[in-house]
C-alpha cells in the first residue's frame, strides 16, 4: 500500500536541542540494532518506521552492522527511503556509525581512517543516499591515534557525507580528548551515543557532567535493558522475544532470579504511578534535560506506541526516584 504521512505528525512529540547545537532530535528515537534485518518480515519492519515517522520520530539510527545479516537493516531503510519517504528526506536525520566488525581483513572494524570512510561509502550505497546526518566513531580503539579517528570524522563532514559527527561507547577521559580534537579542526562533536537506564548507569560518573560541561549532546541507548525494563520476561521468556531469538543478543544469564525481583518491583511501582515500566523507564531519562533524546528498539508498533506514551508522564517525585534506587541498589 502506498504511505501518506500524518499530517499532525509533529503535535505529539517533543524535541530536544543536540547540546548547543542547532540541531534538535525527537525525545524518543528509533534504533535499528536488530528487528530490521533480512531476517526479519520486511512489511513488519516497514510499518514500524512508518509509524514512528507518523508519531514525530524524525530520528533513525544505524550502523553498518545492524542486521542481522550486517548491513540489512542500512537496506531495509533504503528501501523504506525510496518507495515511502523519498518526499520527506529533510524531514529526517540518518545516522551511522563504523568501527565494530564489519568485513574480512585488517581494515573491516576499529578506528581507522581507512576502515571509516571506506564503511561510510558503503552504508551510503546501502540506504540509497548522498549523505547522513550524524556519523559516528561506533567505539574507540586504543591502538589507532584518535587524531587519526577524529580526522576521518571531520574528512566525512568536509566531503559532504556528514553533516554532523559523533562517538559512541567512549569513556570519559577519551571523550574529552576527542572533543577536543574535533574542535580543533572547527568540527564540532554533536552527540555522544551511550548505553544509559535504570539498570545500566556508568554515564553517571563522569560522562554527563563532562558532556554537559562541553555542551554535547547525550543520546542513550538501549533504555529498557534490551528489553528487561518491559513487562516481557515478568512471568516467562516469549517465543519470539530476543531472550529467546538464536540470534538476540539477551540471554537467559541476563534475568537471574535478583534481576526478575527487581523487575517486578519496579513494574509495581510503574503501576502505582499510572504507567507501564517500559514508559516509566523511558520517562526515567527523559527527566534529565541534559539526555538529549532516548534511543528505543522495538519489535512492533504496539511497543513503539506504548514507549511513545511515556512522554504523557516525565516528572518523578523525589519518592519515587529514592524507591527506584532502593529497589535497583537495596545495599545502598
Ligand atoms: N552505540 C552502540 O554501541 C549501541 C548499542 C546498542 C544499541 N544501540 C542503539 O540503541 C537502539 C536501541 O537499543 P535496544 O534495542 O537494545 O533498546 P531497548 O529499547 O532497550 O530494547 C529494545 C527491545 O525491548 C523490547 N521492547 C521495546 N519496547 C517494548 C515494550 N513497550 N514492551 C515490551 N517490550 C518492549 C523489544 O524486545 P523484543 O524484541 O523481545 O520484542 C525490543 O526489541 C539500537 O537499535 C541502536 O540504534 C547502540
Amino acid at each position: 500500500m502506498s504511505y501518506t504521512a500524518n499530517p499532525d505528525r509533529y503535535e505529539s512529540m517533543i524535541y530536544r536541542r543536540v547540546g548547543k547545537s542547532g540541531l534538535k532530535l525527537p525525545a524518543i528515537s528509533l534504533g535499528l540494532w536488530q528487528n530490521f534485518g533480512s531476517l526479519e518480515i520486511f512489511e513488519n519492519s516497514r510499518n514500524i518506521l512508518l509509524r514512528a515517522f507518523d508519531m514525530g520520530i524524525t530520528h533513525f539510527d544505524l550502523a553498518n552492522n545492524y542486521g542481522p545479516n550486517p548491513g540489512t537493516a542500512e537496506e531495509t531503510m533504503g528501501k523504506v527511503l525510496q518507495s515511502d519517504l523519498k518526499n520527506h528526506r529533510d524531514e529526517l536525520i540518518i545516522s551511522t556509525k563504523a568501527g565494530y566488525h564489519m568485513w574480512k581483513g585488517p581494515y573491516g572494524e576499529f578506528g581507522s581512517r581507512k576502515h571509516l570512510l571506506a564503511s561510510l561509502d558503503q552504508s551510503l550505497k546501502r540506504m540509497q543516499l548522498d549523505y547522513v546526518d550524524i556519523f559516528y566513531s561506533h567505539r574507540p580503539d586504543y591502538e589507532t591515534p584518535l587524531e587519526e579517528t577524529m580526522g576521518a570524522l571531520a574528512s566525512a563532514v568536509q566531503q559532504g557525507k556528514a553533516l554532523y559527527v559523533g562517538i559512541s561507547n567512549y569513556n570519559a577521559d577519551y571523550s574529552r580528548k576527542a572533543i577536543a580534537l574535533l574542535e580543533q579542526m572547527n568540527i564540532p562533536c554533536l552527540i555522544h551515543q551511550a548505553s544509559y537506564s535504570i539498570f545500566e548507569r556508568w554515564v553517571e560518573a563522569d560522562l554527563l557532567d563532562l558532556l554537559h560541561e562541553k555542551q554535547v549532546g547525550l543520546i542513550a541507548f538501549s533504555p529498557l535493558a534490551q528489553g528487561l525494563l518491559t513487562n516481557r520476561y515478568l512471568t516467562d521468556i516469549p517465543k519470539g522475544s530476543r531472550m529467546n531469538k538464536e540470534h538476540g543478543t539477551l540471554s537467559t544469564q541476563n534475568l537471574s532470579q535478583q534481576t526478575l525481583k527487581k523487575i517486578r518491583l519496579l513494574n509495581d511501582l510503574a503501576l502505582a504511578r499510572g504507567q507501564s515500566l517500559s514508559e516509566m523507564a523511558i520517562a526515567w531519562l527523559l527527566k534529565d534535560p541534559r539526555v538529549c533524546s532516548v534511543l528505543v528498539g522495538v519489535s512492533s508498533v504496539d511497543q513503539l506506541t506504548q514507549n511513545c506514551a511515556s512522554l504523557q508522564q516525565t516528572a518523578f517525585t523525589s519518592g519515587e526516584m529514592e524507591a527506584i534506587q532502593r529497589i535497583v541498589d537495596p545495599q545502598e
